[in-house]
């Protein structure tokens, strides 16, 4: 089996490789990513996260040549401009690459035999404030430019499955947990953060919002799922809330678990209401009977714990709120600020041949 991983270099990517790795040792992994964030090795761990691929090609999706998919059975697609940066003012490439280039990716990958293809999408399409769950049927209403252009990637991909050609679309809630690439802006990774740098942790209203959580090697186990899934589980074209019933945590829950693991931080609620873009419980049920075997092994506490370790050494350097570390837009500015990456967030020394912007291989 080969499979492409689209954004392997990021958060969520560098723990998918990590886990498809060892799942299917055998298998031929490779990755393709812009590497905005490699150098943000923040784990514990020496072990450069591409060398357990047998190839990375750093590139574009936005103009990814079709030979990347050459004798691929599955992809990964995990590229993508994330929140924080979608809502800053990327919204033209936020719209290219999560939405074009997605559907444009699984075009080519139709076109030359892929088999499976895998979705990163989002619960942040239900963009609803509701106290009821929300499941697949349940009204869209995405708020974010993040979310928008995952809803309309979803809708069509749908055309696009059949005749041996498997979408998946996995709805993911929040990711939290250690990455070897860590993104620390993440609700529950950003309060570990503070509580750690400063001995506070400041909840910005009564923490009632909903926030439900997936741990990222969590998120990585559905990933094998859905790469190997029939498609007798669910259907050629299947979009799925993938995460557990019981990761629905209200924000105080998650503040309250973190100020427990780490005694003596103070822990201060601003109080009043705070309008939250998608703060409902979702509804996983669908994603426990189609992949029972696939359900969470992380708890809570233990998603803390690794938390507290990994930061350690990120907080005795260089831990602050408003670090170009902490935030992708952040960092992304930083990179064009210092001539790297032009506004279309394309390397800036990449712009005059196609070639090398797709097919620079460090490991093959
Ligand atoms: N992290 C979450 O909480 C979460 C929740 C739901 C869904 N998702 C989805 O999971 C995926 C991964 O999220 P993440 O947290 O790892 O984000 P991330 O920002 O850490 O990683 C995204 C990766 O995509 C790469 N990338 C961006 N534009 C690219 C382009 N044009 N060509 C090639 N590579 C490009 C980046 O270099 C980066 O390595 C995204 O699709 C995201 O929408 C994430």
């Amino acid at each position: 089996m080969k499979i492409l991983i689209t954004g392997n270099m990021g958060y969520v990517g560098t723990a998918v490789v990590k886990h498809l790795r060892s799942a299917f040792p055998d298998a031929t992994l490779v990755g393709y990513d812009m590497a905005y964030f490699a150098s943000s090795l923040q784990g514990s761990s020496a072990i450069l996260p591409e060398s357990r691929l047998d190839q990375q090609i750093f590139g574009d999706v936005r103009n990814m040549p079709a030979e990347v998919l050459d004798n691929v059975n599955a992809v990964v697609h995990l590229a993508a401009i994330g929140g924080d940066v979608a809502e800053h003012k990327y919204g033209v490439v936020t719209q290219d690459v999560n939405y074009t280039a997605s559907i444009r990716v699984a075009e080519l990958a139709k076109a030359v035999g892929v088999e499976s293809f895998v979705f990163a999408s989002s619960c942040s399409l239900y963009g609803t404030e509701e106290e009821s769950e929300r499941t697949e049927h349940s009204d869209l209403k995405p708020v974010s430019a993040d979310a928008r252009t995952k809803l309309a990637a979803e809708i069509d991909l749908e055309p696009l499955a059949g005749d041996g050609f498997s979408v998946t679309c996995l709805r993911f809630p929040a990711a939290c947990g250690m990455s070897d690439r860590l993104r620390p802006g993440l609700l529950l990774n950003d309060f570990v953060g503070e509580a750690l740098a400063t001995g506070n942790l400041n909840i910005v209203g009564n923490g009632a919002a909903w926030q439900p959580l997936i741990h990222v090697a969590d998120l990585a186990r559905a990933v094998e799922w859905a790469v190997t899934r029939e498609a007798a589980d669910g259907g050629e074209y299947l979009v799925v809330n993938a995460g557990f019933n019981d990761w629905n945590f209200r924000v105080y829950e998650l503040a309250r678990a973190v100020a427990y693991a780490l005694p003596g931080i103070t822990l201060n609620f601003s109080g009043g209401e705070v309008a939250e873009e998608a703060s409902c419980p979702i509804c996983f049920d669908f994603y426990q009977a189609l992949a029972p075997d696939h359900q969470p092994q992380y708890s809570l506490q233990q998603a803390i714990a690794e938390l507290c370790e990994g930061y350690k050494p990120i907080v005795a350097q260089s831990w602050h709120q408003d670090s170009p570390l902490q935030n992708r837009a952040m960092f992304l500015n930083k990179l064009q600020q210092l001539g790297a990456l032009d506004e279309q967030l394309r390397w800036a020394h990449q712009k005059s041949t196609v070639r090398r912007e797709s097919v620079l291989e460090i490991i093959d």
